[in-house]
């Protein structure tokens, strides 16, 4: 009897192993484990084994039923068509991660307070909702100034704006310090523009602010030049044109020689081999004088320039707007460049 089992075990879990499909696999099961079965047929024989070895043997048979509807179980599992939920194809390649990188103009930022840090710029903050009096009347902007009008300005209730320059920041630090004061202040600035691949009506200056006694416009060109040698290589020359701004008296436009072609021609420079980076000047008087510093013992100078154009140059962007669109896929271009 029990080698009538073991045989049977062997018989039986090869065949359930190798049928190939369900209808198979059915069939095999009859065979065995069906009420008339050959496992049955074994059960049947019990009444005729030896009173003492009945119990062992009625063991045996019971795990051996039990091994094979076991292995039955395991084996219509393993044929039984899979519903697509579960349906995994595990020899697919993995989706993968993406690590965030950062946006080119935080990149351009962190430069641009790093170089003037180094010089020892510190960085100043201010709002973004600015007073009337902050944006144009304390930076000594006649009633008159175009910059003042509605189709420049963005107004809003109250008497404020929406900053049109990074330069209030200058009135709003000089109130609050005394000389010597020497702060950059990075941020978005608004204005009225149509939009274009160079213009966008919101936009990313840096301003620049250095008062004490006795500076000098020699030392704000060797400041700028500075600057631009740093970030976009030594042989980086700077020129300034005569220009006005109500706040500094005399002001200058800052040209650089073009990054991109060496100042041999193209068409970033417009074959000019310049390109124009932003103002500054030696801060009026009447700005000194209206946040109470003396104008006969504190001079000082101030820039403002663009950093989206920094940022274009730096990158090879062609169009300003691709800074502001938070496309994934150009965005994703920037995860190999850490600021320096
Ligand atoms: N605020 C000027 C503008 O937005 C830029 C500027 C010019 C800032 C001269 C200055 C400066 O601080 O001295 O066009």
């Amino acid at each position: 009897m029990r080698d009538e089992i073991s045989k049977l075990r062997d018989e039986a879990a090869e065949a359930l192993r190798s049928a190939s499909d369900l209808t198979a696999l059915e069939q095999v099961s009859v065979k065995y484990l069906s009420r008339k079965g050959l496992v049955a047929g074994l059960f049947k024989q019990l009444g005729k084994v030896d009173a003492a070895e009945r119990p062992i043997i009625g063991q045996l048979l019971n795990d051996l039923k039990q091994q094979l509807e076991n292995l039955e179980a395991e084996r219509t599992l393993a044929l039984k068509p899979r519903s697509k939920e579960f349906d995994v194809d595990t020899t697919l390649p993995g989706r993968g991660t993406w690590i965030g990188s950062y946006h080119p103009l935080t990149i351009v930022m962190r430069e641009i307070t790093d170089i003037f840090g180094r010089m020892g710029f510190r960085v100043a903050d201010g709002p973004e909702i600015e007073l009337v009096k902050y944006n144009f009347d304390m930076l000594n902007t006649p009633p008159w100034h175009p910059s003042r009008d509605e189709s420049d300005t963005i107004y809003l209730p109250n008497g404020f704006v929406v900053r049109t320059e990074t330069s209030p920041v200058q009135v709003r630090t000089m109130e609050k310090q005394d000389p010597p004061v020497r702060i950059i202040s990075p941020g978005r600035v608004y204005r009225r523009d149509r939009p274009d691949a160079t213009h966008s009506p919101m936009f990313h200056q840096v301003e620049g602010l250095y008062v004490d006694k006795g500076v000098t416009m020699a030392e704000l060109k060797g400041t700028l030049l500075a600057f631009y040698k740093e970030l976009f290589g030594q042989d980086t020359k700077l020129r300034f044109r005569p220009h006005f701004f109500p706040f500094t008296e005399p002001s200058a436009e800052v040209d650089i020689t073009c990054p991109f072609c060496k100042a041999e021609g193209c068409r970033i420079c417009k074959y000019t081999t310049w390109l124009e980076m932003g103002g500054s000047g030696m801060v009026d008087p009447n700005v000194l004088q209206g946040v109470g510093y003396d104008p006969e013992i504190y001079s000082g100078f101030a820039f403002g320039l663009g950093i989206d154009r920094i940022a274009m140059l730096r990158f090879g962007i062609p169009n300003i707007r691709l800074l502001f669109d938070s496309d994934v896929r150009f965005l994703r271009q920037f995860s190999g460049f850490t600021p320096r």
